[in-house]
């Protein structure tokens, strides 16, 4: 049926109407917040590049897990930035490295608050890469054992899921085989599976601290021009044991996160980066976006275009928003 028979704007012409029509909701649930722990006593600095983010010492993670938790963000996502780094990123797999004290601070504070851990070795190594170098190469069977130590040592400290961020060839399979032999076996794994060689990284980098001493990382992470590669990427991990699967970053990656949607029946997430969040900030800033409606139009495209989670710096924000909505 056409014109003038056929009218879309029939079911928009009311709000009631257009709340029962509507395909894709967002709801806190679908929100993961990231977080970064630093050393120190007291500390809380705001990132100067990500206005509202914090790098936060452990004795403050405890009230700032029960905020988060008050606002009924179900999962957070941690990094942290360790007191020293080596070029073994000895600090990564600690006992009482900065995001194994975390996890315990934030557990003790709030168990039912899901801590993920982010896995990798970029902050904690000298050079900033985030494998073991030789050279100027990145090597990846070595950053193997590196990585799958990490995460078991996460989990050790109480973590309840890891979430590996490296891009090394191989990663999931090794951690889920040091997951399972030191008895983690019901710890899931959510794979940064296709994680592109991305601009949209940079204030993330002053908020870990982990910019590469030299090069980038267009050795292991991929290309922002190839698609079929991050279905290969995926693949790969789901064959290894990924339990979800992640594109990142978001918003120039919509058709990559539509593609995965289609291809996989796995639970996906997209990471809304840094750089996304703090373009979205500045131009609020100057009063150029309305900075509440382009946030919630951000998150619910990327639940539209088939995210089932998404990992955000605007999960404060959006929670609260949405509370207020009523949803
Ligand atoms: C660590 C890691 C990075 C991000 C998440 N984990 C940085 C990078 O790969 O350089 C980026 C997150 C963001 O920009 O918000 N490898």
């Amino acid at each position: 049926m056409y014109f003038p028979e056929y009218r879309p704007r029939r079911l928009r012409a009311s709000g009631v109407l257009r709340d029962m029509v509507r395909e894709t909701t967002l709801t806190v649930n679908d929100l993961i917040y990231p977080m970064f722990a630093i050393y120190g006593n007291g500390v809380k600095n705001e990132i100067t590049s990500m206005p509202g983010q914090y790098q936060i010492s452990v004795d403050n993670l405890a009230g700032e897990a029960e905020a988060i938790a008050k606002l009924g963000i179900p999962a957070v996502i941690l990094f942290g930035l360790p007191e020293t780094k080596d070029d073994a990123a000895s600090g990564a797999h600690a006992e009482d490295g900065i995001v194994q004290q975390a996890i315990r601070a934030i557990k003790k504070a709030v168990p039912e608050l899901l801590v993920i851990t982010d896995v990798c070795l970029c902050e904690y190594m000298s050079h900033g890469h985030c494998g073991v170098i030789r050279g100027n190469e990145i090597l990846n069977d070595v950053s193997l054992e590196l990585l799958a130590k990490t995460a078991a040592s996460h989990a050790e400290a109480g973590a309840d899921m890891v979430a590996p961020s490296d891009m090394m060839d191989g990663r999931v399979a090794a951690i889920r085989a040091a997951l399972d032999r030191d008895g983690y076996d019901n710890t899931p794994i959510m794979a940064y599976s296709a994680k592109y060689a991305s601009s949209f990284y940079g204030p993330f980098r002053e908020a870990a601290d982990s910019a590469p001493a030299f090069g980038d990382r267009r050795s292991y992470q991929m290309d922002p021009a190839n698609a079929l590669e991050a279905m290969r990427e995926i693949s790969l991990d789901v064959d290894e044991g990924a339990d979800i699967i992640m594109v990142k970053p978001a918003l120039s990656y919509m058709d990559i996160i539509a593609a995965a949607r289609s291809e996989f029946d796995y639970p996906l997430a997209a990471y809304n980066v840094s750089g996304e969040y703090s373009m979205v900030k500045a131009a609020a800033q100057k009063g150029w976006v309305d900075e509440r409606k382009i946030t919630m139009e951000i998150l619910l495209s990327l639940k539209r275009a088939g995210a089932d989670l998404i990992l955000t710096y605007h999960a404060k924000d959006a929670a609260k928003w949405l509370r207020e909505e009523g949803v």
